[in-house]
């Protein structure tokens, strides 16, 4: 049986995220079994840039609830991720998991790697769901997952998403797709990873915000046409691309070592500066 798992960036039990998994995951076809994470049940450390992970073998040195995580998205065969938006962006219990998701591929190894995966938006008013789903999205190919669908939903109470019965119907549609193979790319969309929100960049072109490759857009009658090619920053477009991430990631960690006198003479030229207002935790002399 397949195990899907069901990560919930709220913090409202029984809210619109919660039932929305339940909802997608009640269509899908395959027999699974569903687990569900509310991740601000967990203590998540902030990540603090150590990059210590990136090392062969280096577990993460923070002692929190992340490896009970790690655990349960590394035995899972696929996710379903929804948060809602919370100021433009997601919910930012989503983010701190993010942030720590390098120690997941242990010795360099994309356990992960296209696993099925749908990610879902909630936003309380119609326009005002800032990058939320891009936040999703970054997410899943973030875990190197295989986005099979994406979309946003809209509703504010706790279960008014389903006071819709649109979104039932696209719930259904969500839980059908999660097990089937992708469908094609159409629109105005990244054609290398299917992303829908661009930064233009003058002279026609523009960059796609999700997997950073950049081309052209043109117009044809009426409608936007894109062409990305692979522009340099390929992070999850295939392993190998993902293999040669974490690889300059290491490097860096070597650079730092080759350069850390050099650094050090720039940063600590301005070390002094500026009053620190601090927690109160970090004060001295009291
Ligand atoms: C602190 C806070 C900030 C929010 N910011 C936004 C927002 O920027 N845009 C929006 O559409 N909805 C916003 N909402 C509304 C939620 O996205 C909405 O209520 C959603 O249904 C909550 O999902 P949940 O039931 O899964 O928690 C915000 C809610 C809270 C509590």
């Amino acid at each position: 049986m397949k195990k899907v798992l069901g990560i919930i960036g709220s913090p409202r039990k029984l809210g619109n995220s919660e039932v929305l998994i339940k909802e997608i995951s009640r269509n899908v076809p395959e027999p699974h079994e569903l687990s569900l994470i509310r991740l601000n049940d967990f203590n998540i450390l902030p990540c603090k840039g150590c990059y210590m992970c990136l090392v062969t073998g280096n577990p993460c040195h923070l002692d929190d609830d992340l490896p009970v995580i790690k655990e349960a998205v590394l035995s899972a065969d696929a996710f379903i991720v929804a948060a809602p938006a919370y100021l433009l962006g997601a919910n930012a219990s989503l983010k701190r998991v993010l942030d720590r998701i390098m120690g997941f591929n242990e010795n360099k190894e994309f356990k992960q790697w296209g696993k099925p995966s749908i990610g879902i938006a909630i936003a309380g008013m119609k326009g005002k769901e800032g990058y939320t789903k891009l936040n999703i999205e970054s997410f899943l190919k973030i875990l190197l997952t295989d986005i099979k669908r994406s979309d946003i939903l809209y509703g504010a109470l706790p279960g008014e998403i389903f006071m819709n019965e649109e979104n039932k119907k696209t719930a259904a549609e969500l839980g059908s797709a999660l097990f089937k193979p992708a469908p094609e790319i159409t629109g105005p969309r990244c054609l290398l990873c299917g992303g829908d929100t661009f930064r233009f960049l003058g002279d026609n072109r523009l960059q796609c915000m999700l997997c950073s490759n950049s081309g052209t857009f043109s117009m044809e009658k009426g409608e936007p046409v894109l062409s990305i090619q692979k522009s340099g920053h390929d992070i999850f477009l295939s392993e190998g691309d993902s293999t040669q991430h974490a690889n300059w990631l290491t490097g860096m960690k070597g650079s730092f070592k080759d350069h850390k006198k050099k650094l050090k003479v720039i940063t600590q030229s301005y070390a002094e500066e500026g009053l620190w207002v601090l927690p109160p935790s970090k004060k001295t002399g009291e």
